[in-house]
């Protein structure tokens, strides 16, 4: 940075690579010019989008445009995030759903409070702790990923539904809209659509009624620019639009999904559907270094895990150390060893059995884990066991968060688990069914689809509700808003929102920049670390020499965040995955 100020020359040589970097990178923030840049993005590598009042970050352009629409004509920050998370339904169907569940996290500027709403599906009442095993008490991934079986009852249209009621101003009816016109008159196929959908193809292939939905007769699939229509989507919507949540759990909507879920032999009944509710809950709330952490507590495991995570690192000097070198990564990954191997034994559904989450996001707790740690040493995964407490993540999700001028923030991320989920249709609803069962531990010792190991406190029982790793987190300053975040990603989630964190904290970069850096991921077993490319050879070796197996991966996560710095709000859709859109007004 100094560098740049003394040079001007070198100035306008960066901010032309930048400029050319950005355009290639991030197409979202390619419009901007450096000089339209407020002060201190004007030196940055990666410019975020700016605006003053409201701005939407989504993964999928026409959810992102909906929501700022709600918010120019005044509705409020809850209010665009039920659209955006309705309009997702129709536009990126690989992860926005009804028939699925998920998180949000609101804060709300007037009285300062803070709530989880908490959609998560929950098991349905026939579920016993044999339904995903084979006759040799073998788990059986094609039951727990693939069949009628994997889906949990849904949540998305109660907690969508019951965060209007609670924090929203405008009618179902006007948040539903965008999403009904979209379904029913169709919009333009992305490349990234084309691509997941020819992905799933395989499977879906198996469901006639999917290939019905999402391809065309004869099979041919959509190419990017075609127009995807989805009829049955749009009466489902309409019903719901009008009746409210009820049409789903207890109405037409009802009827039909249980009516199929028989035919295949599925556990979902009409009683699992009208006894479904969605739960406000307390966030988890911590602070590192001065800023204050919301985010989502149990069923999710992410924000435990996040705040525990911070609240170790918070005893180092990451800024001193630098980004992304090999004594950061060092110390983020024993972090991060400790947080997995937790998770693996103390986290479930709260309704079910306690969770020790004030242990687990206590300073002391962590001081405790600080004194196993330093700087250049790693502690093979073997030795490192889940702590003590007293008694007492090809594969898709997607996160969006919205902030308006009132200064109320929403994060919220939700899921179908899998890309499309399930990859089945309920027959005349457009409604694909969700994975979500995969997420239970099944079996002590037999990790998940995300290589996630766990017990008895995930272990799937009537109604419970599956573990997530899904992350929505507003992080405040001041009182102040900071950063609405979060990602999807399986269990690279809780790693990746930490990153944005401590990137934007720590290290003084924008948003942008928090976003594109490279990320790396320890989740305790398998004893690797996972990096991105990007990170030097030179620290990838000092880590290999350290006792490291490292893994260079594709790509984790896919962030989308806003950050408030002054007068301006600041956006950022992850270039991992394209076709993202952050906008402001
Ligand atoms: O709730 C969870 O943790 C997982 N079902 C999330 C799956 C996911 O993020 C896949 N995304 N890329």
């Amino acid at each position: 940075m100094n560098y740049f100020k003394r040079d001007s020359l070198t100035l306008c040589a960066a901010l032309l690579v930048a400029a050319l970097l950005t355009a290639f990178i991030s197409p979202v923030t390619a419009s901007l010019r450096a000089a339209d840049l407020p002060g201190p993005a004007r030196e940055a590598i990666f410019h975020p989008v700016y605006a003053r009042n409201g701005m939407v970050v989504s993964e999928e352009k026409h959810a992102t445009e909906a929501g700022l629409n709600v918010l120019k004509e005044g509705g409020n920050a809850v209010d665009a995030a039920v659209t955006v998370g309705f309009v997702l339904a129709v536009t990126f169907p690989r992860a926005g759903n009804i028939g699925g569940g998920g998180f949000m996290l609101v804060r709300m500027a007037e009285k300062g409070e803070a709530v989880a709403i908490d959609y998560r599906e929950k098991a349905p009442l026939a579920v016993t702790a044999r339904t995903f095993l084979d006759e040799d008490g073998n788990v059986d991934t094609e039951k727990s990923r693939y069949s009628v079986l994997s889906a949990g009852v849904p949540g998305t249209v109660a907690g969508l539904a019951l965060a209007l009621e609670k924090y929203g101003t405008i009618p179902l009816e006007r948040a539903m809209r965008p999403a009904i016109e979209l379904a029913e008159n169709g919009f333009p196929v992305s490349e990234g659509l084309a691509a997941s959908l020819n992905d799933a193809r395989l499977r879906m292939e198996k469901e006639p009624e999917s290939m019905r939905v999402f391809f065309k007769e004869g099979g041919e699939a959509y190419a990017p620019g075609e127009i995807l229509v989805q009829k049955d989507l749009a009466e489902t919507l309409k019903l719901i639009s009008e009746n409210g949540s009820n049409a789903f759990y207890e109405g037409e909507i009802a009827v039909k999904i249980a009516r199929f879920m028989k035919e295949r032999g599925g556990l979902i009944t009409e009683k699992d559907l009208e006894e479904y509710s969605a739960a406000l809950r307390e966030p988890v709330r911590g602070t590192y270094r001065g800023y204050e952490i919301y985010s989502m507590p149990p069923p999710s495991s992410g924000g435990v895990h996040l705040i525990e995570m911070l609240n170790v690192l918070e005893g180092f000097p990451l800024g001193e150390y630098g980004h992304n070198t090999a004594r950061t990564i060092n110390l983020m990954a024993e972090a991060m060893k400790f947080a997995y191997a937790d998770r693996s034994e103390h986290l479930g559904d709260p309704d079910f059995k306690k969770v020790p989450v004030e242990a687990l996001t206590s300073k002391e707790y962590a001081e405790k884990l600080r004194k196993r740690m330093s700087p250049g040493r790693v502690t093979p995964s073997v030795l490192v066991k889940p702590g003590k407490m007293p008694p007492g993540e090809g594969r898709n999700t997607t996160h969006f968060s919205v902030v308006d001028s009132a200064g109320n923030m929403v994060s919220n991320t939700y899921t179908l688990n899998f890309d499309y989920g399930s990859k089945i249709t309920v027959p005349g609803t457009g409604i694909l069914l969700n994975n979500e069962m995969d997420d239970f531990s099944m079996k002590p010792g037999e990790p998940n689809a995300y290589g996630l190991l766990g017990g008895q406190a995930n272990a799937p029982e009537p109604e419970k509700r599956m573990l997530s790793s899904m992350t929505p987190t507003v992080v405040l300053k001041d009182g102040e808003p900071f950063l609405a975040t979060g990602s999807p990603g399986g269990s690279l989630i809780i790693t990746t929102v930490l990153q944005i964190i401590t990137n934007v904290i720590d290290f003084g970069m924008n948003i942008s920049e928090a976003t594109n850096a490279p990320r790396v991921h320890h989740q305790w077993l398998p004893d690797k670390l996972r990096v991105e490319r990007g990170i030097s050879g030179d620290t990838l070796r000092l880590l290999t020499e350290r006792g490291y197996t490292i893994d260079t991966s594709n790509t984790m996560g896919s962030a989308q965040s806003i950050m408030k710095k002054g007068e301006f709000l600041y956006g950022a859709s992850d270039p991992r995955r394209p076709g993202g859109l952050a906008e402001g007004y």
